[in-house]
């Protein structure tokens, strides 16, 4: 089951699924996948993913930028030495006048993200980070991030968090969605608005129309298997898409958050198992 939101184990699969995208016309971001490394010398290999991500996507002349986590790239060893690597991927990005996205973790890294992804934008452009709704700090996060001119994509956020930093009823995490989504449109900065919910999009579109924010001046973002039907008739619809897609051997954590976030994942995830 996991296929259906992981293009695959390698690359190559990866690349075949992003051209697909591609020829729908849609935009992609390339996840290679890994978190919580262990040792430098894993997070030395993640950063020489990145790199080779970006190398094929100008050779095979992909419409696709990247998405990695800070956790991936060593993190939890030393917020220093992970810089490091980021800045390394994000010239490597720019070269091509491409961009990387920092994905967003679980709270206890919020901060220290924000942090890095300032740092590394002060010396190159070609990074951007996410914010999630549920979080009760995201509204000054996103002020903070506009201060630097940074790209924001928003998402609602995918990670247990507690009721201490975290809003835990959905209809507060979409009232805060939609604030702060007129928060980013009118800045000026390109952002990416991530979600499948027929609300949050419908609210973005109404908003983007009434403020005379133009469909080229923002991007709705989605996953990898998730509302191919909505992804496709806001293709057709004029909008710019984006698919997440991401690939590798280490796919069980992302996985699991797909599973988690849709009790209706997991009914269906029993019923194969018990198929067999
Ligand atoms: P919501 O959960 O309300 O779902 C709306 C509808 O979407 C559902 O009714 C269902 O139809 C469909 N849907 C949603 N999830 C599904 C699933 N797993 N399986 C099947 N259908 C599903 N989070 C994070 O913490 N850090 C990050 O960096 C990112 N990055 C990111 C990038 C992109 C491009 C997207 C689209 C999302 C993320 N997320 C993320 C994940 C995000 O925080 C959130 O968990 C999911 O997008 C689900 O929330 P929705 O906004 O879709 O709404």
């Amino acid at each position: 089951m996991s296929r259906r939101f992981v293009a695959g184990e390698t690359l190559d699969e990866a690349i075949a699924a992003a051209r697909k995208c591609n020829e729908l016309g849609m935009l992609v971001s390339l996840d290679y996948l890994g978190e919580n490394v262990a040792t430098t010398t894993d997070a030395q290999r993640a950063r020489d993913a990145y790199l080779e991500i970006f190398d094929r996507i100008a050779k095979e002349k992909l419409s696709a930028n990247v998405s990695c986590k800070l956790t991936q790239l060593g993190l939890d060893l030393s917020p220093e030495f992970c810089e490091g690597l980021v800045f390394t991927v994000v010239e490597r990005a720019a070269g091509y006048d491409n961009f990387l996205r920092v994905d967003m973790e679980g709270s206890a890294y919020t901060q220290r993200t924000v942090e890095l992804v300032k740092q590394v934008r002060a010396r190159n452009a070609a990074v951007g980070t996410v914010i999630q709704a549920y979080l009760y700090r995201s509204e000054s996060d996103i002020r903070d991030l506009l201060g630097h001119s940074c790209r924001v994509r928003l998402c609602k956020g995918a990670y247990k968090e507690s009721a201490d930093v975290a809003f835990e009823k959905k209809s507060d995490v979409d009232g805060n969605y939609v604030r702060l989504m007129q928060l980013l449109l009118p800045s000026g900065i390109y952002h990416a608005i991530a979600t499948h919910d027929p609300h949050m999009i419908g609210e973005t579109i109404r908003w983007a129309a009434a403020k005379q924010i133009s469909k080229g001046d923002f991007e709705f973002q989605m996953l990898y298997g998730i509302r191919t039907d909505l992804q496709r008739r806001l293709v057709s619809d004029g909008y710019r898409v984006r698919i997440y897609i991401p690939y590798g051997r280490d796919w069980f954590p992302y996985f699991m958050r797909r599973l988690a976030e849709r009790p209706a994942n997991i009914g269906f995830l029993l019923r194969n198992f018990l198929r067999r």
